[in-house]
């Protein structure tokens, strides 16, 4: 049976908010160089659009985690799955996550980063459900708050369909 998915954010409302912290990020980082780092696979379309409106040099580098939960939510069990590709001491790195949850998936890649002695390190994220956060991190940017309903497109999945959606839709 299909999903029924509901449009919680438009294609022209992501977008247009993705600009505004392109440019937060070109007037934080003028002068320096932004390494982006993307949590595969649900970050691919928010960093993609969002590299296009960056003014200042990117480099980009991935890196992928595995979580065993239930399907909807993260475990405390987290794995790395994909290590980055090139060494990141001394550059200045954001870490570019779909959506910000619990909060094990993001602290774990901070810590694990953190160590790797990089110049500065930052978290930017499109969404955020903070009443589910367990585990807290400190975010320098998020895309739009959202409430605690399981949303799918713009990367995000559910059994790893809908990735290619150009808007936030909410499965109900
Ligand atoms: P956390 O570790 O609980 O913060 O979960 C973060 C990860 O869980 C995200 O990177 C997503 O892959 C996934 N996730 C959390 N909420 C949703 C959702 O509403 N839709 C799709 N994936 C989600
Ligand atoms: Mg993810």
């Amino acid at each position: 049976m299909e999903d029924k998915v509901n449009v919680l954010i438009s294609e022209e409302e992501v977008s247009a908010r993705i600009k505004e912290m392109a440019a937060v990020l070109n007037r934080k980082y003028r002068g320096r160089t932004i390494h982006l780092i993307g949590i595969l696979k649900g970050s691919i379309m928010f960093m993609s659009e969002l590299s296009k409106y960056l003014t200042v040099p990117v480099t980009m580098d991935f890196l992928a985690i595995s979580s065993y939960g239930n399907g909807t939510s993260s475990t405390g069990n987290i794995n790395l799955r994909m290590d980055l590709s090139v060494d990141i001491e001394g550059r200045d790195v954001v870490i570019v996550e779909d959506i910000l949850d619990s909060g094990r998936t993001l602290s774990y890649v901070v810590e694990l980063l953190k160590e790797r002695k990089p110049e500065t390190l930052k978290v930017i994220t499109l969404l955020d459900k903070p009443d589910r956060r367990v585990v807290n991190v400190d975010l320098e940017m998020t895309g739009f708050e959202i409430p605690d309903r399981f949303v799918v497109g713009y990367g995000l999945d559910y059994a790893e369909k809908y990735r290619n959606l150009p808007y936030i839709g909410a499965l109900d």
